[in-house]
């Protein structure tokens, strides 16, 4: 299948087919929005893509570079996980609750481990090794109230080069006493993490209110300070995912209009903001996310595992107040690593909402979508020269029935419905971050 001659570490190069896009396929012509090359080649160098194109014209180019040969393989920018909580990866498939009680019963008991640093290192590397053998090169995620689970995540990143955004959840209300901080310990402990971590190598910070429920109106206000001090900071929670949830948001913000709202008033609605779920949003709440460049990360294995109901995607991208939305995991309540089943089930949100889309459309929203919705297109989420190196292999033939049903593809986007039907961890071949192979099958 593949062979690597490997004569200059330096440079590296990759052929196969390609798969990329440069624009949203939800507001432009499909057609416009991406290319497909049957035989690419793309060079590598120093964790930068510097050159792309046709292999016969790029070959005469390379003489002294290692090419690795994908045959019926299609490359793929790296899959991006716009919303996951690492230190929910012992729980995965927590049986028989909803939202709420899935938390309480689940959730809250899990992340009081995260207080042991050595804990935390351990499942950050389990975590990320798996998202690497799901082809996952970037991910925007949730820690722990604890600072010492944002280290270990951005710790154990750090050593693969990879892209990642995270932050310190921040709570100080309805949840276990040990799993709480306050304000201003929040305030400070984000604040510190946000100095030390921020843009150093490929780390982000991401200021995290986990959600209305769980935050004082004090530290709302205080997060919210901190992100207008650090405008450039991502911003990540929680709206709109379950009914009972919407309640209490209600219940507990009784001034403001709706969910969307509590979080407008303390400046954490903007660009760079990243909101998980968004279920039952309503046509005043899309439009104001919109007006203040806020995203929605799209979850549907955590949605329908936790019976929280089926995203509109078509509503999200509504005609003249079209809002940024990326694909999210949401592990532990997700079900799955895999991006490709993350699109699987997307698709049947899709279809429950009476708009199903095409196959291009889902691998746009896995990668440039999600690139986009985390304002981060100029450095991931696409295969073009200058961006970085963070590329995903598929195997097209990963298992006998896939191969047997690809025998009847005769298009590119029928393939590409196959793999995203069918396809799941066995799909990836190879996992490239920063021009270097992270998890080879
Ligand atoms: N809302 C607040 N916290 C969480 C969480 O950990 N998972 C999900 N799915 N929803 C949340
Ligand atoms: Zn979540």
């Amino acid at each position: 299948m593949q062979q690597a001659d490997q004569r200059s570490g330096e440079k590296r190069a990759i052929r196969g087919a390609l798969l990329t896009f440069h624009q949203d396929p939800f507001l432009l012509p499909i057609a416009e929005c991406y290319s497909y090359l049957a035989d690419a080649i793309i060079v590598m160098e120093e964790g930068i893509i510097t050159a792309v194109g046709p292999a016969d014209q790029l070959l005469p180019t390379l003489e002294n570079i290692a090419i690795t040969h994908y045959r019926d393989h299609l490359i793929l920018p790296g899959f991006i996980d716009s919303h996951v909580h690492y230190p929910q990866t012992e729980i995965i498939a927590s049986y028989g609750e909803q939202l709420i009680d899935w938390l309480n019963q689940y959730t809250f008991i899990a992340e009081q481990k995260f207080r042991d640093r050595s804990y935390a290192d351990q499942v950050a590397k389990r975590f990320l090794k798996e998202q690497h053998r799901n082809g996952v090169t970037a991910s925007t995620i949730f820690c722990t109230v604890f600072p010492e689970s944002v280290e270990a995540i951005f710790t154990e990143a750090a050593r693969h080069n990879m892209r990642i955004m995270a932050g310190k959840v921040c709570m100080d209300r309805n949840a276990p006493e040990a799993l709480l901080d306050t304000a201003q310990s929040a305030y400070d402990e984000s604040k510190a993490l946000i100095e030390k971590w921020h843009g150093k190598g490929r780390a982000e910070y991401v200021i995290t209110p986990r959600f209305a429920p769980t935050s004082t109106v004090e530290q709302l206000e205080m997060v919210g300070a901190l992100a207008a001090e650090y405008p450039d900071t991502l911003i990540q929670s929680h709206i709109s995912e379950n009914l009972d949830e919407i309640e209490w948001v209600r219940s507990l913000f009784p001034k403001a209009r709706d969910y969307a709202d509590v979080y407008d008033q303390y400046g954490l609605l903007r660009d760079r903001a990243i909101y998980g779920h968004g279920v039952h949003l309503t046509e005043r709440e899309l439009s104001i996310l919109h007006e203040r460049g806020a995203a929605v990360a799209h979850c549907p294995t955590s949605n329908f595992f936790l019976g929280s109901g089926a995203f509109n995607l078509q509503a999200a991208k509504g005609e003249g107040r079209a809002i940024k939305v990326g694909l999210g995991t949401d592990l532990g309540a997700g079900t799955s690593f895999s991006i490709l089943q993350t699109m699987n089930e997307a698709y049947k949100a899709a279809q429950l909402n009476g708009a199903p889309y095409s196959s291009l459309h889902a691998f746009y929203l896995a990668t440039r979508g999600t690139a986009e919705a985390l304002n981060l297109e100029t450095k991931i989420g696409a295969v073009a020269v200058g961006m970085e190196a963070d590329l995903a292999i598929l195997d097209l033939k990963s298992t006998p029935i896939i191969e047997y049903r690809m025998q009847y593809a005769d298009s590119l986007e029928e393939a590409l419905f196959i793999q995203m039907m069918m396809g799941d961890d066995r799909a990836i071949a190879a996992t490239y971050i920063a021009g270097e192979p992270v998890y080879t099958a």
